[in-house]
């Protein structure tokens, strides 16, 4: 028997202007069920705006976000987050004068009831995402004293213990080393592998993306310019004119 593909999110020709000028047009999308999928494009190409749609920041002018099977239309990101969709900004918004631990607590207890089904004791503790975040010797710290890479670490960790069935990554990762890339690339697998979660994952590493995601969209000017394995995108003359071609 076949293995049925099971679709977590669908975005159905999604629309979102800004003034009059549209940053998303009519971008439909739908992600399966524990699959990595990458999100490129120029700058400005409208990325972070289709994750905030998904998320709730913003309302769609057109189209609609589905998740599970149900429509989020009308719901607060916090509502949507209790469904079970947890999103890692580019900036780190962490709670500075409390300690990691504590910041890591507060993801628990705004925590979704997406993934409760399957929740275990050690994946409930929040020493499991310290750890799985490279942090567990750090727990005790105040935010303050961490560096760039630990405070991004610290936004994950306290992504994941919401316990989401999706995840959001917008630009998580950058500024890192290639050494550190290499580890953010393993964990992000890991996150998927072990726990099972589904990923969407905007970064302008290319190598990064390639080597992770299974499947890539490529947004332009608002619009969807192609969708395949990293290998198909990568060889997209689109792709290559639009992005590609003056990456690195
Ligand atoms: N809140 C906003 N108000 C007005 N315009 C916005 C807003 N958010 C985004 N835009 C515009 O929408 C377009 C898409 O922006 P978006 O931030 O989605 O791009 P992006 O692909 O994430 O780019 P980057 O790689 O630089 O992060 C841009 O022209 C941007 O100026
Ligand atoms: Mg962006």
């Amino acid at each position: 028997m076949s293995r049925r593909t099971e679709t977590v999110l669908e975005g159905e020709r999604l629309t979102k202007y800004f003034g009059g000028l549209p940053a998303l047009k009519d971008v439909s999308f739908a992600v399966a069920k524990g699959e990595i999928l990458g999100l490129i494009g120029p700058n400005g190409a409208g990325k972070s705006t289709l994750l905030n749609l998904v998320n709730g920041i913003f309302g769609p002018t057109e189209g609609r976000v589905v998740f599970q099977g149900r429509d989020l239309s009308g719901l607060m990101p916090h509502e949507i987050a209790q469904r079970g969709i947890a999103r890692v900004l580019q900036t780190p918004r962490s709670f500075a004068s409390m300690t990691v631990r504590e910041n890591v607590a507060i993801g628990a207890s705004f925590g979704g009831r997406g993934r409760s089904d399957r929740a275990s004791p050690d994946r409930d503790g929040i020493e499991f995402y310290l750890d799985l975040a490279g942090l567990l010797d750090k727990k005790d710290l105040p935010v303050d004293g961490l560096t760039l890479q630990e405070k991004r670490m610290l936004e994950l960790a306290r992504a994941l213990a919401m316990r989401p069935e999706l995840l959001l990554l917008d630009e998580a990762m950058s500024g890192l080393n290639p050494t550190e890339m290499e580890r953010a690339m393993r964990l992000i697998r890991r996150i998927r592998d072990d726990l099972g979660l589904t990923i969407i994952w905007v970064e302008h590493v290319m190598k990064a993306i390639m080597g992770v995601a299974e499947r890539v969209l490529v947004l332009n000017f608002g619009q969807l310019i192609a969708v395949g394995t990293p290998a198909e995108v990568a060889r997209d003359q689109g792709v290559i004119d639009a992005y590609l071609g003056r990456a690195e």
